[in-house]
């Protein structure tokens, strides 16, 4: 079990007395991780792969061992299959741009994914003359589990890719990738995997898991803003081009040619958030301090209280699977209440950070929902019980005063 009033200290935010449940868009970031960054801009603030003098050379060290850490961290080959991003959504972006595209290729995903894994192979369909077919969730929809059976009858010889969340970043429901895998890979489609919502909360496993790429975020796991990784597995780095290239791509340039370097320095043009990229490697240090089974285990307790809290509420509907399918997020509304409105009470009156409307995922609020959005609180390692009787309370006085 992990210890929170220890792991808080390392958060100074929190003594002002918020209650922050809105790690699921950002979480909050500790003194190890910024000491980190600042020992870079401190000490050894030279660019990366292009200088000889010690600075560049320490930096560039640095750096190399972040992809490494996170190399480690999700299981890969090789620290060529890790290729440093700003974000998720970049990461997916690569792919979609880099593969070659047939007219008539499908691609397969989910109605529950959010709009960086959906509207990216929208694009992809309609430059491209390619299919996309979209499975729903079981019944009932609103748990938001995905059958591996249905994705069984979608999948076929002309599935190319299947791209599909690994935690919905509004139901936190965590889906049976392998599965999912195992039936792509018998028609030999490639898999992506959006693992923004379960790296930061679970161990992940890229080998186990089989899929051929995997995007997350750093911004959500302790790490600094624009930190992100894509994973590419090394077979297939060729068969990816490149969104950017230009310097520190190349392997050799003439006068009227070039040739690609190797992964990850094919992928990573122009100088890169050197300090994101260092930050991102210590804070998986401290996850794999703290343990990653340790965290999704506290996790699973604190979003137990939350569901059974709020679903003993008259007024508020509760939605996504039972505490067992999920991390620790939880979408809820509160009556006939915009969720914006419910966000900024709990906030104004209670000072508790929680987000509220679409949350990038319209597809899932029209097909799941039915309903414009929800309120979405979400925890991390440093949310107390007693933060949760706190919010659920809240939420309870909430509803009595000012929902229909
Ligand atoms: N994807 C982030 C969220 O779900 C920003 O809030």
């Amino acid at each position: 079990m992990l210890d929170v009033e220890q792991i808080r200290k390392d958060f100074p935010i929190l003594e002002t007395g918020i209650i922050y449940l809105d790690s699921t868009a950002s979480s909050l970031t500790p003194e190890p991780v910024l000491r980190k960054m600042l020992e870079f801009y401190r000490e050894y603030r030279g660019n990366v792969g292009r200088g000889i003098h010690r600075l560049s050379v320490k930096a560039s060290e640095e750096y190399e061992r972040a992809h490494a850490k996170v190399a480690d961290f999700i299981n890969a080959k090789s620290e060529s299959e890790i290729i440093m991003t700003r974000n998720t959504t970049e990461g997916i972006n690569i792919v979609a741009s880099g593969l070659n595209w047939k007219k008539g290729d499908k691609i397969v995903m989910s109605v529950i994914e959010h709009h960086s894994n959906f509207i990216v192979w929208l694009r992809v369909r309609d430059r491209h003359g390619v299919q996309v077919k979209v499975v729903k969730p079981k019944e009932p929809v609103i748990k938001g589990i995905l059958d591996p059976a249905d994705f069984e009858k979608v999948i076929d010889d002309e599935t190319r890719l299947v791209a599909i969340t690994h935690v919905s970043n509004v139901l936190g429901v965590i889906t049976p990738v392998e599965e999912i895998v195992e039936i792509a890979h018998e028609h030999g489609a490639y898999v992506l995997i959006d693992a923004a919502q379960s790296v930061p909360h679970m161990k992940v496993d890229v080998q186990q898991i089989d899929c051929e790429f995997l995007a997350f975020s750093g911004h959500k796991m302790c790490a600094p803003t624009g930190s992100g990784v894509l994973y590419i597995r090394e077979e297939l780095i060729d068969e990816v081009e490149p969104l950017c290239i230009g310097g520190g791509t190349i392997s050799d340039v003439g006068l009227d040619s070039y040739s690609l370097d190797g992964s990850p320095g094919r992928f990573e043009a122009g100088t890169p958030d050197v300090a994101a990229a260092i930050g991102l490697g210590a804070a998986i240090d401290y996850l794999q301090r703290i343990g990653m089974e340790n965290i999704e285990s506290y996790e699973r307790i604190l979003v137990r209280q939350m569901y059974e809290g709020l679903s003993e509420l008259s007024k508020v509907e509760v939605y996504g699977p039972e505490p067992e399918h999920r991390v620790g997020i939880m979408p809820f509304n509160v009556g006939d209440l915009n969720p914006h409105d419910v966000a900024l009470a709990l906030d104004v009156s209670a000072d508790i950070m929680v987000r509220s409307g679409h949350h990038c995922a319209l597809p899932l609020s029209k097909a799941v929902l039915g309903k414009p959005g929800s309120v979405r609180a979400s925890v991390y390692i440093y949310n107390t019980e007693k933060e949760i009787d706190k919010f659920v309370s809240t939420v309870k006085e909430i509803a009595e005063t000012l929902a229909k």
